[in-house]
């Protein structure tokens, strides 16, 4: 903290209405690097519903100049200033009270408020940025109509945006211009936006159902003028997708979206102006992989959607985050999945899940999807609020149907456009659309942790009975975390099916299930603890395929033998429960495995495993996206979540030995599969395109982890020959973990080549940061000290140091000097970017998972970071709480 006082809670029951309402705002900025003056005119009406009138404004980091009331300059004895506020007492009922601040954004390096970055101008307000702009009612309920005037060195700033329409530009006397813009729409201060500088513009068009035509314009530096057609299209797609699928229409003549170098998160969805983490816009065959095409579009489609989903409704307080994020991110997902396999989006988005929501949802900064307190709400800018949110948004979706869903989603946009509401609002409209009721469904709102589902099958053969028992429960939390005591069972649905010995689907239409979501798929919705479903008149005993589809986001804990998944994985008409059978086989194999190394017992693999690779692999009925994804072994990180004790280098050698062991067993069919893969023509991003990349790509991985020289060539002539980054980068990531002489040669052309490139050189960063040799942390030592690894871009910092916090087998080093690395680069960046050093200390969340020594020697990481003075409050509220929970 700036100042030694603690920082303070905010809790969720404490919501208040504001005092005031800001009906208006007119903004003035004079643009200077290190001394911009902002004009703050409000247009004030007092909230008669509060008993209160004190008009406490938020503002932080301002240099105030001048406070005036209805054209009345006020004497400083008139109002009150500290650290976080202004304070005025004895308002009248309406006025206009008028500010003047300084602000430095040169001398910004939080990339929060008004900040530069490559010499433009540029603003990040959500969640509470804009108080680093000006005074103002900085909270989501209070929503203004803006009228922006931005006044700028001609030649440093030949482009002046802001949200709206652009009125009118000037040129002024003293030679400097000017651009007035205004938003029709009210909106809360967050999604308050301005860029200015050198910028060119990649435009376009769209004609909206109803027939108006809006501009598009992609606003980028200079030198990344045609980088920008993957992202327009994407946009495009999105606009025509938001009206085909949700009715949503676009409410203004121009959208604009800003590509920026220096940003904290993905990107932003101000409105009419949204600002973008350059990784998010530029894209060509030679510089972005499939994988980046694919973020483009999904990141370019979430912003879009927030347009309606965020902005025309937005949130009454940030408590209900989730309302836009989580529904937002659904929206996005089903999107992709249109746009691509379903069943491939699916898969992916539940490894996200798995990967990065299941641990924080069971460590020390576990939160509901609506949180019940915060001292920095940045950190609650989570995988849970996020992304377990959008399962939540799903489940909706699945117990409704899409048209019960989309009944939900047109009530909700009618009652609630213009306003700022709750997560409860949006259950009502969803209930009341349907004429049901979901008031269960608040506790997934309100409960952490995620839930157990148990279930147990038993089959009576003389009455022809099977039944499904299943149990919910939820593993421990530590005690202090809100909401983990007194947890009551949930509302989870669990879509099922049940197939013969044959492998054939049986009809569903016994009693016991609740609604149909095909002939063969029906949805059990369990609301107690236990429930039990019986089918009658079956001749065989049958297996069940369980939570198909993902339908819920839980832990599936359930009794299988290998015999059993083979099967599944072979005959499971749903592709996600197929995808699963195979990944829990592979699990359960290499957790023994990790057993038997540390033991130092004799490894082998079970036939039906190998058996079970070896039908995918030659299964040319499957998509290659999908077979890829289904011969790839659960990552190490995902296996360590599994273990009571995370054992990092048993589980390294268990899945070593495995994919050597599969590789020697299929190296003639895998080497074959790779050369029919092999394409030489031009980069297309097309579905049959990808495919065939990623299921080259992992079969490759097979290939290289034989460690023969044949097979090591292979993978660095594929680097050499390479004409896109797929490719490129899909064999960097293999040479950087080979012992052969290509290795260092292919790094250093890749360095020569790309070097001037900000986002190709991240990927350069990342692949040694993900490097497993034993040398490896000796390595990315030495490049932080490299001159291109610079702490104040976020997009480097999560290049090197983000992606050696995912390495688990380096960072979780037995030596500690991996812990002792991002500790002091925490306390570097802290001062400098404290929601970047934040994201990075949370890497240490996890710490009571591991053995007493690796956590005796995080927790002295920990407490140095604790110790130090002037610590941030997102720093110190993640180090808090992972110390004591
Ligand atoms: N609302 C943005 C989104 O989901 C993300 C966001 C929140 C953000 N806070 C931010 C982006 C801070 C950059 C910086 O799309
Ligand atoms: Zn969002």
């Amino acid at each position: 903290m700036t100042n030694t006082e603690q920082p303070r809670t905010i809790h969720r029951q404490d919501y208040t209405p504001p005092t005031f309402w800001i009906d208006q705002v007119e903004l003035t900025f004079e643009l200077d690097p290190s001394a911009t003056v902002v004009t703050a005119r409000l247009h004030l009406t007092r909230n008669r519903d509060q008993p209160a009138r004190t008009l406490t404004l938020d503002g932080e980091s301002l240099d105030l100049r001048s406070v005036s009331l209805d054209g009345t300059p006020l004497p400083v004895g008139r109002y009150q200033v500290n650290e976080h506020s202004l304070t005025i007492d004895e308002l009248p009922d309406t006025c206009l009270l008028e500010t003047q601040v300084v602000v430095d954004p040169a001398g910004n390096t939080s990339l929060y408020g008004l900040y530069r970055s490559a010499g433009n101008y540029c603003t990040q307000c959500e969640a509470m940025g804009f108080r680093r702009i000006t005074y103002f009612l900085d909270r989501p309920d209070v929503m203004a109509r803006y009228h922006v005037t931005l006044r700028g060195d001609a030649a440093s700033c030949p482009v002046m945006l802001s949200n709206g329409n652009r009125l009118q530009e000037n040129q002024l006397p003293d030679g400097r211009r000017e651009v007035i813009w205004e938003d029709p729409y009210p909106k809360p201060s967050y999604l308050f936006a301005l860029v200015a500088g050198d910028l060119r513009c990649h435009a376009g068009e769209f004609r909206t159902q109803s027939g108006r035509d809006v501009a598009l314009e992609i606003w980028v530096e200079p030198q990344n003028i045609d980088l920008c057609e993957h992202a327009l299209a994407s946009l495009q797609k999105a606009m025509r997708w938001d009206e085909e699928t949700f009715g949503c229409e676009y409410d203004l003549d121009i959208y604009m979206i800003v590509a920026v170098n220096d940003f904290n998160m993905g990107a932003m969805e101000n409105k009419g102006l949204n600002i973008f983490n350059s990784k998010y816009v530029l894209s060509s065959p030679a510089t972005a992989t499939d994988d980046d095409y694919l973020s483009i579009e999904a990141v370019i489609a979430h912003e879009y959607f927030h347009n309606w989903t965020g902005n025309r409704i937005t949130c009454r307080d940030w408590f209900q985050l989730t309302l836009k994020e989580g529904l937002t991110v659904f929206r996005d997902q089903q999107f992709t999945a249109d746009q691509i396999s379903a069943a491939v989006k699916r898969i992916d988005d539940v490894r996200l899940l798995r990967s990065r929501q299941f641990p924080e949802d069971a460590g020390p900064m576990a939160h509901p999807i609506r949180p019940e307190s915060y001292i920095s709400m940045d950190n609650f800018y989570t995988a849970t609020v996020y992304n377990k949110g959008a399962e939540i948004i799903r489940m909706y979706h699945t117990r409704l149907g899409s048209a019960g869903f989309r009944r939900g989603m047109d009530l909700y946009f009618q009652r609630h456009d213009g306003q700022a509401v709750t997560c409860d609002d949006f259950r009502q409209a969803m209930a009341d659309a349907n004429d049901v009721n979901l008031d269960t469904l608040d506790r997934w709102y309100s409960q952490p942790g995620t839930p157990t589902l148990d279930v147990a099958a038993s089959w009576s053969g003389e009455d022809q009975s099977f039944t499904l028992t299943l149990q919910q429960s939820y593993p421990p939390l530590a005690k202090e975390i809100p909401g983990a005591l007194g947890r009551s069972p949930l509302p989870i649905p669990v879509a099922i099916g049940l197939l013969d010995r044959q492998g054939k689907p049986l009809p569903l239409t016994m009693a016991g299930e609740t609604t149909a979501v095909s002939a063969d798929t029906r949805i059990l919705l369990l609301e107690q603890e236990t429930e039990s479903f019986t089918w009658k008149g079956l001749t065989d005993e049958p297996v069940a395929s369980l939570l198909r589809g993902y339908s819920a986001p839980v832990r599936l804990r359930m009794q299988r033998s290998p015999e059993d998944l083979a099967f599944l994985m072979a005959h499971d008409p749903d592709p996600f429960c197929c995808w699963d059978a195979g990944q829990t086989l592979f699990t359960n194999l290499l957790l023994k495995l990790a057993d038997a190394v540390a033991q130092s017992q004799e490894l082998q693999l079970p036939p039906a495993v190998e058996a079970a690779f070896g039908s995918l692999l030659q299964n040319d009925t499957l998509d290659g996206s999908f077979q890829a994804l289904a011969l790839t072994l659960p990552s190490e990180n995902l296996l360590g979540q599994e273990m009571s004790v995370i054992d990092p280098d048993s589980l390294h050698q268990a899945r070593q030995y495995v994919r050597r062991q599969l590789a020697r067993s299929y190296r003639q069919p895998l080497w074959d599969t790779y050369q029919s893969l092999q394409d030489t023509a031009a980069y297309r991003y097309t579905p049959p395109a990808i495919d065939a990349r990623r299921l080259k790509t992992v079969v490759l991985s097979y290939l290289a982890a034989l460690n023969e020289p044949a097979t090591s060539q292979l993978v660095l002539d594929q680097f050499m020959a390479a004409h896109n980054m797929t490719d490129v980068q899909g064999s960097l990531i293999l040479l950087v973990n080979l012992d052969t002489p290509g290795r260092d040669l292919a790094l250093k052309q890749f360095y020569d080549t790309w070097h001037t490139d900000p986002l190709v050189l991240d990927k350069w960063f990342a692949v040694q940061a993900l490097s497993q040799r034993d040398d490896a942390l000796d390595c990315i030592e030495q490049l932080t000290q490299h001159p291109d690894f610079h702490v104040t871009n976020p997009n480097r910092v999560r290049a090197l140091l983000g992606a050696f916090t995912q390495n688990q087998l380096r960072f979780h080093q037995k030596d500690g000097r991996g812990y002792r690395l991002i500790a002091d680069f925490v306390l570097q960046i802290d001062p400098e970017n404290p929601q970047l050093a934040a994201r990075l200390v949370s890497a240490f969340n996890s710490f009571r998972r591991f053995d007493k020594e690796r956590q005796s020697q995080i927790k002295t990481q920990l407490t140095r970071i604790a110790d130090q003075t002037g610590l941030s409050k997102d720093v110190f509220e993640i180090v808090q709480r992972a110390l004591r929970c």
